[in-house]
């Protein structure tokens, strides 16, 4: 029989995932979760022609000179930043994601995040585990109401319109947001959402939630500029990726009152994060978790090698990022 093609598994992933590849593959994995350098990564690709990768994998022109002999990236993420898709497409390499499978898990955290913010519940729970608590008070810990707010939307692809639906049916808030393009009117209707220019998105919302994925063209989309024109008393709150938001900016803001608190799930140069927003109560901060459950991120890792068999089978990867290199 001949040797089955090589693939990495660059983080360590559900072992059913790695025993379905092995069906087709010879599976390099990576059981100790050990976060590759680029140098580390270049050298376990040696030899392989399909990488099953996360966020923390960075493929770019030079590491994919470096490995003709590759055919397929399959990011196990909706966004796909880390990658160089014009690259991989300009050298026949396939790139995929993974995208629908976490789009009501991740709105479910989107909108978890926003209430916390508003209602200031990280912020109180540590009060209490402190043992301060010892009496009531008609000010403690009073926050911004969520119900019947201007909900603000960043970037209105799926997840963005599912944090929507949960604004305007669950909590009837009214949904303003701002995207490149404008939803078609059935899909506005449902939900009452109206499309305003970024301007009047900052100066209107109350809850404003960033959802845009990551590019040059909306690298640091909320910075001090943007900051300025909201309210006092709005929240903001980022699941989209780091560098979206100037993470800086946002901790000058906050430390002058130019706004009332922030949500953030992802940061520049994550892991690490801003000291200054470390150091402000009025944060709540979560390690980039928005799309972890158990079973959307199983679904997640489960479409990823979808992706990753097809590509390497003759077969139709199903969420193919660049599907025109599969008819090159
Ligand atoms: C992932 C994400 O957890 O899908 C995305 O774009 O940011 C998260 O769902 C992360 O990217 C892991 O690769």
């Amino acid at each position: 029989m001949a040797d089955k093609p090589a693939v990495l598994v660059a983080r360590k992933v559900f072992p059913e995932v790695i025993e379905r590849l092995a069906q087709h593959f010879e599976v390099e994995d990576n059981p100790e979760d050990h976060i590759h350098t680029p140098a580390e990564l270049a050298q376990r690709l040696q030899g392989k022609v399909g990488a099953f990768i996360t966020l923390s994998e960075r493929i770019d022109a030079a590491l994919l000179d470096a490995q003709p002999q590759l055919r397929a990236v399959c990011n196990m993420a909706v966004g796909y930043n880390n990658i160089d898709v014009a690259a991989c497409t300009a050298r026949g390499v396939l790139v995929s994601n993974t995208p629908d499978v976490l789009t009501e898990t991740t709105a479910d955290f989107g909108f978890a995040l926003m209430m916390a913010t508003a209602r200031r519940i990280t912020e109180s729970e540590r009060f209490l585990r402190e043992g301060r608590w010892d009496r009531w008070a008609y000010d403690m810990f009073a926050g911004t109401d969520v119900h019947g707010a201007t909900l603000g939307i960043l970037g209105m692809g799926r997840i963005g319109q599912g944090i929507a639906r949960r604004g305007a049916l669950g909590f009837g808030m009214k949904v303003a947001y701002h995207n490149r393009s404008r939803l078609p009117a059935d899909q506005e209707g449902p939900i009452n959402a109206r499309w305003v220019d970024k301007e009047t998105l900052l100066r209107e919302s109350d809850h404003l939630v960033v959802v845009v994925p990551y590019s040059a063209a909306t690298h640091h989309a909320i910075g001090a500029a943007e900051l300025a024109q909201m309210k006092p008393t709005a929240t903001l709150t980022n699941i989209a990726r780091g560098g979206v938001v100037d993470d800086a900016a946002l901790a000058q803001a906050l430390a002058e009152g130019r706004i009332a608190a922030a949500g953030l799930d992802v940061f520049e140069g994550e892991p690490q994060v801003h000291p200054e927003l470390l150091a402000r109560r009025n944060v709540v901060l979560t390690p980039h978790i928005a799309s972890a459950s158990v079973a959307t991120r199983r679904a997640m890792a489960d479409l990823a090698a979808d992706n990753l068999i097809a590509a390497l089978t003759g077969g139709t990867p199903p969420t193919a990022v660049n599907p025109q290199v599969l008819g090159a």
